[in-house]
C-alpha cells in the first residue's frame, strides 16, 4: 500500500431529518471544514478558526482517533500524524459538525494510504460512530441522502437536489447537544403519529427526487421529534408555524437543532423579508441569531489536488466563502 506524503480534504456541513425523515434524510450544505493529514515522526495538531476552540490537541482528538480506525481496518500502521484543521461549521448547532469531522477524518486517512476502503465501508464506519446515517451520508456523498441503518450496514440512495432550491438557515447563538435534544424524545409513539411521519417522509423524498417544490410545504411536517424539541429552542414553534406563509417552501429544525432551516425557491423576492423575520422572531425571544443562505452541496467530501508550495491556511483563504 503506498502512503501519500500528505492529503487535504474538504468536507461539507449537513442538515438532518428535513422535518419528517428522522434519522433517515440528510442534505449536504455549502459550509465546509478542511483537514490536512500527513505522516510524521511525532503527532501534532494545528487547529485554526473559532470553531476549533477547546478541541483536544492530543491523541484523544476525534480526527486522530477516526484516522486510526481506518488504518486498523486496512491493516496498516501509521501511528504518528500531523493534523491541520479549519472549520467554518458551527459546533453543536445542528449543522452536522461532528459528522463532518468523522467523514473528513475517514476520507483523509483513507486517501493517505491509497484509498483501500470503498465509500460504502466509510459510510458504515461513519454511521457506526455517529449512530444515525443522515448527517454522515450527506457529508460523504453530497446532495440529499435517504438512508436506513441496520446497526452494522447503511443502505442509501443519493438524490440530486432540485436545482432551484436553496436554503436559509437561522443559527441561534447558543449550543444544544444532540444527546440533550434526544433525551426529550418519547420512547413510544402512537400509530397515528408514526403514520403521519411515514407518509410525509415518503412524500418529502419523492418530492425532492422529482423536483416537486410545490409539495415541500405539505411534506415538511413532523410529529415525532420537533414537537418535543420545540421547548429547547425559543421561537421555534412560531417559526415552524409562520415561515411557510412568509416565503419558505417548508421549514424544519436542522438535525437536533437549535438551527432552523427553511427551504426556499431560488429568486423568490420574499427571501430578504424572510431572513429579517427569522432573526426578529428569535430576538423577540431574547436569542441573538445569524442567518446564512446556503446552497445544497453536490459533491460531498473531496480529496483536494495537492497544492505544492501552498500552505494549508493560504489554501483555505482562497476557498472560504464567509
Ligand atoms: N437525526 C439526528 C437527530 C440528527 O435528529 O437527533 C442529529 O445528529
Amino acid at each position: 500500500m503506498s502512503l501519500s506524503e500528505s492529503v487535504r480534504i474538504r468536507v461539507p456541513a449537513s442538515t438532518a431529518n428535513l422535518g419528517p425523515g428522522f434519522d433517515t434524510l440528510g442534505m449536504a450544505l455549502s459550509l465546509y471544514a478542511w483537514i490536512e493529514m500527513k505522516e510524521e515522526d511525532r503527532t501534532s495538531f494545528q487547529l485554526f478558526g473559532d470553531e476549533m476552540k477547546g478541541v483536544p490537541e492530543d491523541k484523544s482528538n476525534l480526527i486522530y482517533q477516526v484516522a486510526q480506525m481506518v488504518f486498523e481496518e486496512a491493516g496498516i500502521s501509521v501511528p504518528e500524524l500531523s493534523i491541520s484543521m479549519y472549520s467554518e461549521i458551527p459546533l453543536t448547532r445542528g449543522l452536522g459538525s461532528s459528522a463532518s469531522a468523522i467523514v473528513g477524518a475517514l476520507a483523509a486517512a483513507n486517501a493517505l494510504i491509497g484509498s483501500p476502503l470503498p465509500p460504502s465501508k466509510l459510510f458504515d464506519m461513519a454511521t457506526n460512530l455517529e449512530k444515525h446515517p443522515d448527517n454522515v451520508g450527506a457529508s460523504l456523498f453530497g446532495g440529499i441522502i435517504a438512508a436506513a441503518w441496520d446497526g452494522s450496514h447503511a443502505d442509501y440512495v443519493r438524490i440530486e437536489p432540485p436545482a432551484d432550491m436553496q436554503t436559509l438557515v437561522v443559527i441561534p447563538d447558543f449550543q444544544l447537544s444532540t444527546s440533550k435534544a434526544r433525551d426529550v424524545l418519547p420512547k413510544q409513539l402512537s400509530l397515528s403519529d408514526a403514520v403521519y411521519n411515514i407518509s410525509r417522509s415518503s412524500l418529502m423524498t419523492a418530492a425532492l427526487a422529482s423536483g416537486r417544490l410545490d409539495l415541500i410545504g405539505a411534506a415538511m411536517r413532523d410529529r415525532i421529534h420537533q414537537p418535543y424539541r420545540a421547548g429547547l429552542v425559543p421561537g421555534m414553534a412560531r417559526i415552524l408555524d409562520e415561515a411557510p406563509n412568509r416565503g419558505a417552501l417548508g421549514v424544519a429544525l436542522s438535525g437536533a437543532g437549535p438551527t432552523l432551516i427553511a427551504l426556499i425557491e431560488r429568486g423568490d423576492e420574499r427571501i430578504e423579508a424572510l431572513q429579517t423575520y427569522l432573526i426578529e422572531t428569535m430576538r423577540n425571544e431574547g436569542i441573538s441569531a445569524s442567518c446564512l443562505m446556503l446552497e445544497p452541496d453536490l459533491k460531498g467530501v473531496q480529496v483536494l489536488d495537492s497544492l505544492q508550495g501552498t500552505s494549508f491556511m493560504d489554501m483555505i483563504r482562497g476557498e472560504v466563502i464567509t
